[in-house]
């Protein structure tokens, strides 16, 4: 490490892909546990566009879902003020950037990338060609993620369990370059893992994801998120018996929004008997639907005033140019095209 970097405080970043509608994992296994850091640590929050684009081809449906995460951040108290947050697209020397570290990356590393594998291996299993559908803006996403994170010295990169070999990639290509130039160019940046990501399930119980269809989107009004709590999948025994709450999946969601001692009270509910599954999901949408009703009514305003979304993105792009540009030109220094 070297002086500058020894003094300074240190940096967190991480990037927001915006590919649907922002639900209750994405809001407990990232949003929450990403703004918490700004307590502590320099922030750098962006929406990841581009990455988006290797998978949502049509722009009407990506320029939404970029208002929809922006939105969202904000309504979960994102101070603007205080971190630097900006749309990955309105910053384009992260692309120079980008093709730089290319040049240092052994196409062996994106060979091993576990998102791309596990698209070979459904091609496989569906008896299609190995790299049917995969575009070169997959395999080349931890490239284009390196320099995310590269380009603006991150200490600690918050991400999901399946986002840490990437950020391994960058730090990887991050040594590479500083061997070659004999410099430390760039600051090694470390994977911080959230553990709740693992445990956060969806109403049919497989991990609450997207592409399962088991989410429970966060700014739904009250009626349809209660309707949505109310298909929770539940065992069949009767009211009157006890319940086991490690085996409930109302419980596994609730459990995530209380504190130790009122979780306690809870399990202690579960256990007597008495209560069905009717009343354990009212239970679990009074609590959920307290923490929302703020979020939502921010959301609501946010979204019916896209002016100021964009006005914010333009501030965060201001403040993430005034750090990538006069570093860009010290890069491009180094390997000789200045
Ligand atoms: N790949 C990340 C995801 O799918 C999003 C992302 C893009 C990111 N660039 C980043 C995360 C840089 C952390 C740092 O969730």
């Amino acid at each position: 490490m070297n002086s500058a970097q020894s003094s300074r405080v240190r940096r967190a970043l991480t990037g927001i892909k915006p590919t649907g509608e922002p639900h209750l994992g994405n809001w407990l296994g990232a949003i929450e546990p990403a703004l918490a850091l700004a307590r502590d640590y320099e922030t750098y929050y962006f929406i990841a566009d581009y990455h988006a684009l290797t998978t949502v081809h049509k722009g009407d449906d990506l320029r939404k879902y970029v208002r929809d995460i922006t939105a969202a951040y904000l309504a979960f108290g994102l101070d603007p003020a205080r971190s630097a947050f900006y749309r990955q697209s309105d910053v384009p020397e992260i692309f120079e950037l980008s093709w730089i570290l290319s040049c240092f990356t052994p196409k062996g590393f994106m060979n091993r990338a576990h998102a791309y594998k596990d698209f070979v291996a459904r091609n496989q299993s569906a008896g299609k060609d190995d790299d049917a559908d995969i575009n070169m803006g997959l395999f080349g996403y931890p490239v284009l993620m390196a320099a995310d994170i590269l380009m603006f010295n991150a200490d600690v990169v918050p991400v999901g369990a399946d986002q840490k070999q990437h950020v391994e990639f960058a730090r990887d290509i991050a040594q590479r370059f500083n061997a070659n130039y004999g410099e430390e160019v760039f600051t090694l940046p470390e994977p911080r893992i959230s553990e709740s990501v693992k445990t956060i399930i969806g109403l049919d119980g497989r991990k609450m994801s997207k592409s399962y269809g088991n989410t429970i989107p966060l700014f739904l009004d009250e009626k349809p998120l209660q309707k949505r709590i109310n298909q929770i999948v539940t065992n069949s025994q009767e009211p009157a018996e006890p319940q086991n709450p490690e085996e409930s999946q109302v419980h596994a969601l609730h459990h995530l929004l209380m504190a130790a001692a009122r979780e306690a009270g809870l399990r202690k509910t579960y256990q007597a008997g008495g209560m069905g599954w009717g009343q354990a999901k009212k239970m679990f949408f009074e609590t959920l639907n307290e923490r929302l009703k703020g979020p939502r009514a921010e959301y609501n305003r946010l979204i019916a005033d896209p002016g100021h979304l964009d006005a914010i993105l333009a501030a965060g792009k201001d403040k993430a140019r005034a750090v990538a540009v006069p570093f860009l030109e010290k890069v491009r220094g180094l390997v000789g095209v200045r």
